[in-house]
């Protein structure tokens, strides 16, 4: 089934996104405080392939230029994330103002080339200075973060129609603070349960904040997701844990839905950290929530890994087709979890806010002719359309990402981009995807 524009309507939001660190580079200039992403990087064998995000794209350089592109392609928001060290060097208290002015400079771009600007507010790029006194793991991170909030609500509010106020907190959560396998390299479940209860009250708390200093502005917040399925039947109860941790955590949090201990017993640690009125604070009227999406789980029994009690089949013995992330290709799962997000009655409002896919890139005389991610976006976008057909409330779809960059703990190798990027030369090539898009946004 081939999609066009057309079939979703004509206020159905279009766009490409991107982050701070992964694109900006410029680490360590112009006032910027260090990132928890800077350490992590600089720190030996933590990338698999040794790069930082140092340059990046440098996009802090050059955003006129991707700016141009995205023109270039048609394309109507551009999401992406402001660095908040490079706001508040140390997180808080002292304001850099040639972090600010950029953040403008980058805004008004988009504006003069008609292009809405859609912000994420934390795209997992702490300051390392917060980190140093325990990152999310503290509870005054809360507060940190309402500061850094107030501040850039106040600054760049009267442009902005849409915020989104973290980007994934269950990724950041479990790779940063449980597995240790992004930064800040934390472990375990001491660093985990604190660091989930600070950012689902840090997520409303966020939400709370922008409203107040941005009325009329839409607000959210974007959640990743993996439709998951169990082997069998004795394999059901592992996949409901991983459901419930992949999935459902933080979106029922900020609904007021609690803890669920029946489904995951281990998350009654959190009680220890739960202060009078937190359940009650967790909760913020979210106009939107951002879904993102990349693959699906299929969930085995375990005895060997503790309070799961399951584990992920690698996609590679299972599935026919995987990125180059080895992530399965697998778009009914899309379909499924907006079915699945919509469901909740507190959910008003569903972006696809982000969704697409790695694969290894070669320019050859001046292209790329990427069509295994021209399929992989169109048959994703067939089951959004399947599920607003029947009744989702699915009204954006963003794609991960506009330009290829640095994919955290991967380094540069994977290729997530429209535009490809040569890393020696700084150069941009807009691939086949990107004329693929230009015409899709064009057409009818
Ligand atoms: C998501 C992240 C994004 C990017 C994609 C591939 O989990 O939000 O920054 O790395 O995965």
């Amino acid at each position: 089934m081939t999609v066009k524009r057309s079939d979703f309507g004509k206020d159905f939001l279009w766009g490409a996104a991107t982050a701070s660190y992964q694109i900006e580079g410029a680490h360590n200039i112009d006032g910027k405080g260090e990132s928890i992403w800077d350490r992590f990087s600089h720190t030996k064998a933590k990338i698999k392939d040794g790069s930082t995000g140092d340059v990046a794209c440098d996009h802090y350089h050059r955003f006129q230029e991707d700016l141009n592109l995205m023109k270039e392609i048609g394309l109507p928001l551009y999401r992406f994330s402001l660095s908040w060290p490079r706001i508040l060097p140390t997180g808080s208290g002292a304001k850099n103002q040639k972090g600010i002015d950029f953040y403008h400079r980058l805004i008004d771009g988009c504006l003069e080339s008609g292009i809405e600007p859609a912000i994420t507010q934390y795209h997992w790029d702490l300051p390392q200075a917060i980190e140093d006194k325990g990152g999310w793991t503290n509870r005054d991170s809360v507060s940190y973060f309402a500061e850094y909030v107030d501040l850039i609500t106040r600054e760049y509010g009267s442009k902005i129609k849409r915020w989104m106020i973290l980007n994934e907190p269950t990724a950041f959560t479990t790779l940063g603070y449980m597995l240790g396998e992004h930064a800040p390299g934390r472990k375990g479940l001491t660093s985990y349960i604190p660091a989930v209860h600070h950012v689902a009250l840090a997520q409303s708390e966020g939400g709370r904040i922008t409203r107040s200093n941005c009325s009329t502005a839409e607000i959210g917040t974007t959640f990743s997701c993996s439709h998951v399925e169990s082997t069998g039947e004795f394999s059901e109860k592992a996949a409901a844990r991983y459901d419930y941790i992949l999935n459902r955590i933080f979106v029922e949090l900020s609904l007021g839905l609690g803890y669920d201990s029946e489904t995951l017993p281990i998350i009654n640690r959190v009680e220890k950290y739960i202060q009078n009125d937190d359940m009650n604070k967790m909760k913020f009227d979210f106009d939107f929530i951002g879904i993102q999406n990349y693959s699906r789980e299929v969930i085995r029994w375990s005895p060997f890994i503790p309070y799961v009690w399951g584990q992920m089949l690698p996609a590679s013995k299972r599935a026919s087709k995987t990125t180059d992330m080895g992530w399965e290709v697998y778009p009914e799962g899309l379909y499924h979890l907006l079915k699945k997000f919509n469901a909740y009655s507190g959910v008003k409002k569903i972006y696809v806010t982000e969704n697409g896919a790695a694969f290894p890139d070669i320019i050859e005389n001046g292209r790329v002719h990427d069509s295994d991610r021209t399929q992989f976006i169109q048959d994703y976008l067939a089951q959004v359309l399947r599920a607003k057909n029947e009744g989702v409330n699915v009204q954006g779809y963003i794609i991960w990402s506009f330009t290829d960059n640095f994919e955290w703990a991967e380094g540069l190798r994977p290729r997530f981009g429209l535009v490809h990027v040569d890393y020696e030369t700084q150069k941009r090539t807009l691939k086949d995807s990107a004329l693929w898009y230009k015409n899709f946004l064009a057409g009818s």
